[in-house]
């Protein structure tokens, strides 16, 4: 009891104007926390997350439906979320969330064919500025597509779309395939 009293005596010494400089040095802490990390923690997550909804899941169709449900909800300014999966060189709707979309997109057009041919990610900031953007929801300004590959061989891509031009950036890229990544080898370690 002793050594407890004996160690709040300083804490109750604390003037207003200590008090005052500590509140604002704590402020000013949170003030230059940068808010960059808002989007990795989020991703960290997420990806938290979709482990959980694989877990013991070796349905590809359900999963799939389950990690577009998952972006859709949880990411904000997001307004469809969902796959294209590559069948006979074009790229074929999949689960998503969000309006209905075109169901068959050639390898090469669009973004999403664009990323596919390239098989690489692809952010667009302005998807009005886009070569050949194939629109399918006209609330959509924004977009980022992630390929997804088992190996070499290319599976489809990952498509996400926002009103919000510029919606996406690097951070985004890296969350989603990060979680892309997580979703292939969940698949993979089934044997799909
Ligand atoms: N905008 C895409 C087509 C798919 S929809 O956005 C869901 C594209 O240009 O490939």
């Amino acid at each position: 009891m002793a050594s407890r009293s004996a160690k709040k005596k300083p804490a109750k010494k604390r003037t207003a104007a200590t008090k005052k400089a500590i509140a604002k040095r704590s402020t000013a802490k949170r003030a230059a926390k940068p808010a960059t990390n808002a989007k990795p923690k989020l991703y960290a997550s997420l990806v938290v997350q979709l482990l959980s909804l694989l877990k013991g899941e070796n349905n590809f169709i359900a999963n799939a439906a389950n990690f577009s449900a998952l972006l859709f909800n949880s990411l904000p300014h997001v307004n469809w979320a969902g796959f294209y999966f590559l069948q006979d060189d074009e790229l074929v709707l999949g689960p998503f969330q969000g309006n209905p979309a075109c169901v068959r997109l050639p390898m090469g057009q669009g973004v999403c064919g664009v990323a596919a041919q390239q098989c690489e990610t692809i952010i667009v900031p302005n998807v009005h500025e886009f070569p050949g953007h194939i629109a399918c929801d006209v609330a959509s300004n924004s977009e980022i597509v992630v390929p997804l590959f088992d190996g070499e061989r290319l599976l489809g891509v990952l498509d996400l779309d926002s009103p919000i031009i510029g919606r996406f950036d690097d951070q985004d890229a890296e969350g989603l395939n990060e979680l892309v990544t997580v979703f292939v080898a969940h698949e993979e370690g089934l044997g799909v």
